[in-house]
């Protein structure tokens, strides 16, 4: 029996083996050494479920002829900037550092804020796909994605923008086709659009006509991507992943969480508010805990060292000493009204926190759905598409590897494993049961045969 376990473990590694044969080419590219362009594409707050609820012509017609992942479990905090940067890092919020769209670092008594976000210090944690590009000898383009005018690593992008949200969307793409045309060896761009996440914030994902009215924009936008690629000849031949940072979720002034009922204001400061609050105790640290622990039903309360594990938020020094988690649509505040109809940041296991994900070109599948991916999987994917080699991270190309032409996987994969790795195992033991048996006995027909026989030792194998 001890030779059983010896043989599954032996059989689970062959099959391991098969499934780690690359099957393409490393570029996973359709014709000559070169590496297609890959343009990644963020509509700010784009909830996964607006998809089965909306419509979205272009978007159809987008992923109809490539890939669709319905929902992608992404980052705590589900907050613009952690995700943004866990997209092109690959990184959990806690080891990239960029844990929330507010922080404050108290050895250099530095502040954080999506106004004040250029200082490299907050970002120099990671490293970011499009520095590495850069390192490998290609260049990179950037509109507005959060983080590409900083200079990170002591990188500064040359084919990029100062953020300015009255950009439009054309003068954004279009400069992006622009450098990819004119520069073959731009091989990475980033676009990043404001919306559906503003009129979420503003409206509430419930106001079904607001929505529908800036989700027909959004759609439009998309149409106007693929008739820009069109025209400048990239369609078809350059990689467009369309994905999001986050999702939404309605809020109400019946939900609404006071602080200051709970505790005296000068005996705490917040760094950050909701729906995850971060909190430093100015008097007693136990005794600001306790108060707070008690405040509210809908508020969980954590010292750092106890946020729960699954939520990769607790091994940085930029988090603060007690952690404040609103449930979903509540809002917690100082004191005084809710500040937005809508909301996201909370918890990264709940569907509404969720963005999509649609991919095309000729390194991907065509028609191809999935239900889901874990967002750090997209950098090892986006490094593979660029043939550079990925920084350490906490993604996995065990299941994006699925979205591409080029690769096997999943089940067919794990099948085709098992089968060969069971083969064989079968075989070596035939042939060193029937070596030995035969020894004895003559030395005229050792390999003769190979059929199998009704061993008893073979038998438990297949159980
Ligand atoms: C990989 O790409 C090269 C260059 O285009 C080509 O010659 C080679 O046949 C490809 N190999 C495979 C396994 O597709
Ligand atoms: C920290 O910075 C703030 C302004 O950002 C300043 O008012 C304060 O005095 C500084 N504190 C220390 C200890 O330097
Ligand atoms: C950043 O680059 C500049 C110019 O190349 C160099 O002078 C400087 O020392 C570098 N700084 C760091 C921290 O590497
Ligand atoms: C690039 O952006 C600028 C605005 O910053 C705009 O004037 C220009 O038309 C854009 N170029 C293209 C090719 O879209
Ligand atoms: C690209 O342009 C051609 C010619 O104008 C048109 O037939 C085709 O449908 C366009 N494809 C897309 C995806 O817009
Ligand atoms: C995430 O990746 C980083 C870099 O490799 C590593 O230091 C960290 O421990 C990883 N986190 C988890 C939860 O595995
Ligand atoms: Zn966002």
């Amino acid at each position: 029996m001890q030779v059983n376990s010896y043989l599954y473990v032996l059989m689970i590694v062959c099959s391991g083996l098969t499934l780690c044969v690359p099957t393409g080419n490393q570029t996973g590219l359709g014709s000559g050494n070169e590496v297609p362009p890959l343009l990644l594409v963020s509509f700010d707050g784009f909830r996964a479920d607006y998809l089965n609820n909306y419509s979205f012509p272009n978007l159809e017609k987008f992923f109809s002829d490539g890939v669709l992942v319905h929902e992608l479990t992404n980052v705590f905090t589900t907050k613009t900037f952690p995700n943004h940067y866990s997209l092109v890092t690959g990184l959990y919020a806690e080891s990239h550092g960029m844990l929330a769209n507010v922080m404050y670092d108290s050895v250099s008594n530095k502040t954080f804020s999506i106004k004040n976000d250029s200082d490299p210090f907050w970002w120099d944690e990671a490293t970011p796909i499009w520095v590495s590009v850069e390192e490998s000898g290609y260049k990179a383009a950037a509109a507005m994605w959060p983080g590409t005018d900083v200079s990170i690593q002591n990188h500064t992008l040359k084919h990029k923008f100062k953020y300015n949200p009255k950009m439009t969307f054309q003068n954004r793409l279009g400069n992006l086709t622009q450098w990819m045309t004119e520069d073959r060896s731009v091989k990475f761009s980033t676009l990043y659009w404001e919306e559906p996440d503003r009129s979420g914030h503003m409206y509430g994902p419930d106001n079904t006509t607001e929505m529908s009215r800036v989700l027909k924009e959004v759609d439009g936008h998309i149409g106007f991507l693929m008739e820009q690629l069109n025209r400048t000849g990239l369609w078809g031949k350059i990689n467009v992943i369309i994905t999001s940072d986050h999702g939404m979720t309605q809020c109400s002034q019946e939900r609404v969480i006071k602080l200051d009922d709970c505790i005296h204001p000068s005996s705490y400061r917040v760094v950050d508010l909701t729906p995850v609050g971060a909190v430093i105790p100015l008097g007693d640290n136990s005794t600001v805990y306790k108060n707070l622990s008690r405040c509210h039903p809908h508020m969980k309360v954590y010292l750092k060292d106890e946020v729960p594990d699954r939520l990769h938020y607790k091994n940085n020094a930029r988090i603060q000493p007690i952690i404040l988690v609103a449930d979903e649509g509540w809002t917690i505040v100082k004191n005084g009204r809710l500040p937005r109809l809508g909301d996201h940041g909370y918890d990264n296991t709940f569907p509404s926190m969720h963005p999509f994900l649609a991919a095309h070109g000729p390194a991907f599948r065509k028609g191809y759905k999935m239900s889901s991916l874990n967002s750090v999987d997209l950098y090892p994917l986006m490094c593979h598409l660029l043939g550079i080699p990925p920084k350490p991270n906490n993604g996995s190309f065990t299941y994006v590897r699925c979205a591409l032409v080029n690769e096997q996987c999943g089940q067919l994969a794990l099948a085709v494993g098992i089968v060969i790795g069971v083969l064989i195992i079968l075989t070596t033991f035939t042939c060193l049961f029937k070596l030995m048996k035969n020894r004895d006995v003559s030395s005229s027909r050792p390999f003769a045969r190979l059929e199998l026989e009704e061993d008893d030792d073979d038998v438990p194998l297949l159980e």
